[in-house]
């Protein structure tokens, strides 16, 4: 089929379908390996029209891999690529209408922004008239009416990461792809353009994948976020989800500062140390004994130098101030977990534990976040004795042969 008469079909289903609850892009147990080496390990996940799903990761985890893949740049050794119901594995990059937007933004140097825009649909051969049209909406879309003359060299880098997607735009993408679109932009244009895309996103109602390694970045830009690790997908949810119901240690520690604590489960709570906290798992999954890690946030940790407790705070241990430091709009504590007693038979040395934060590389030492005006109606000090508590937690499950 021809680019020109693809693209008639495209925009016929397009708008067929513009109401459907299908699926936009569907990516169904892709594995991709590079001579003997896999890379992408049974990748599946769905994007619905209009959605912005972010995939998360390291680098090297395959996140790029996996959008060469759905544009067409790369086959998948196993596993399909569906755009709106369509099976296009087996189409060239050309033919599957997928926009693919990357860090270098790769505008025309010798074209004006609205010649830069027009560009994909000339080589089409569309109508002057058209062309002039679409162009003139995109600019407004983007914003860029008042720089339409102006060379890709005489913009700012966040103008012509806007080009760029009305670029793409113009020809109807049926799904957008990012890979680190603001990784050359300073942090306060990342931010904010990250917003404007966000919003111009919801307008076109183009489902988008993004690609990044910023975790604030995933949260604020995904309706959903796929953390990937080594080639395989650890988890997809929500940015609260994500964030607030980790289902690995692995996401626990990527999105942000983590404390990890183990645990044991009993009938109705679970042994921290000596301390018990009520929790109600489900039976089946968390057999009583087990051991298990408990996973609470810095903002989760709630200080206290008496030992009265509020409602929903669960006490865990006693500990003594180690560092103070001042984050902005957070004080940041860093506490050394004293130890219980061995009674219960439990280990005398209960805390194990793992941080993404460099600088708390000591055993049994947590991350504790307190806002401005909670930092002000109760002043800490280095080497203060207080009681810790939890407002909040998720419980892991160990993998691998239980202990117990
Ligand atoms: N053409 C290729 N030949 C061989 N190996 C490759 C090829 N392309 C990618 N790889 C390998 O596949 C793995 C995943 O690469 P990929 O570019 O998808 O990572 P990424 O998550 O995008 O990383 P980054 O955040 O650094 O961009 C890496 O180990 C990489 O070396
Ligand atoms: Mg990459």
């Amino acid at each position: 089929m021809k680019a020109k008469e693809q693209l008639i079909v495209e925009q016929n289903r397009t708008a067929a379908e513009s109401n459907a609850s299908q699926n936009a892009t569907s990516v169904v147990g892709v594995s991709k390996r590079f001579g003997k080496t896999s890379v992408l390990e049974n990748i599946s996940f769905e994007v619905a029209e209009g959605e912005a799903l972010v995939l998360l990761g390291a680098s090297g985890s395959g996140k790029t891999t996996i959008l060469r893949i759905i544009a067409g740049l790369e086959q998948p050794y196993t596993g399909k690529v569906i755009l709106h119901g369509r099976d296009v594995t087996e189409l060239p990059a050309r033919e599957r209408g997928v926009g693919v937007i990357f860090q270098s933004y790769a505008l025309f140097p010798k074209m004006t922004v609205e010649k830069n825009i027009g560009y994909g649909l000339r080589i089409r051969k569309r109508k002057r008239k058209e062309i002039k049209k679409t162009v003139n909406e995109l600019l407004e879309l983007v914003q860029l009416q008042d720089h339409r003359k102006k060379y890709p060299s005489q913009l700012s880098g966040g103008q012509q990461q806007r080009v760029a997607i009305a670029r793409t735009l113009a020809y109807k993408p049926e799904v957008l792809l990012f890979d680190e679109p603001f990784g050359a932009l300073d942090t306060q244009t990342r931010v904010h353009l990250r917003r404007e895309i966000r919003a111009l996103l919801r307008k076109v109602n183009v489902p988008a994948i993004f690609i990044t390694h910023d975790q604030e970045e995933a949260l604020e830009l995904g309706d959903r976020v796929a953390v990937i690790n080594k080639g395989h997908i650890e988890q997809i949810g929500t940015p609260f989800e994500i964030y607030n119901k980790p289902a690995t240690e692995y996401v626990a520690t990527f999105l942000g500062a983590a404390n990890l604590l183990d645990a044991v489960v009993r009938a109705s709570h679970l042994e921290v140390g000596t301390a018990r906290v009520p929790v109600e798992l489900d039976k089946e999954q968390f057999k009583e004994g087990s051991p298990v890690k408990i996973v609470f946030r810095p903002e989760d940790v709630s200080l206290s130098k008496t030992d009265f407790l509020r409602p929903g705070h669960h006490r865990i241990a006693t500990a003594l101030v180690e560092e103070i430091s001042f984050v902005g709009a957070y004080e940041r504590l860093r506490l050394r977990l004293e130890e219980g007693g061995d009674e219960n038979g439990i280990n005398s040395d209960p805390f194990y534990l793992t941080t993404d934060t460099p600088e708390s590389q000591s055993s049994k030492s947590i991350i504790a976040t307190r806002p401005k005006p909670e930092a002000a109606a109760t002043k800490l000090h280095i080497g203060e004795r207080v009681i810790v508590a939890i407002t909040y937690f998720t419980v892991l499950a160990l993998s691998g042969p239980k202990k117990i």
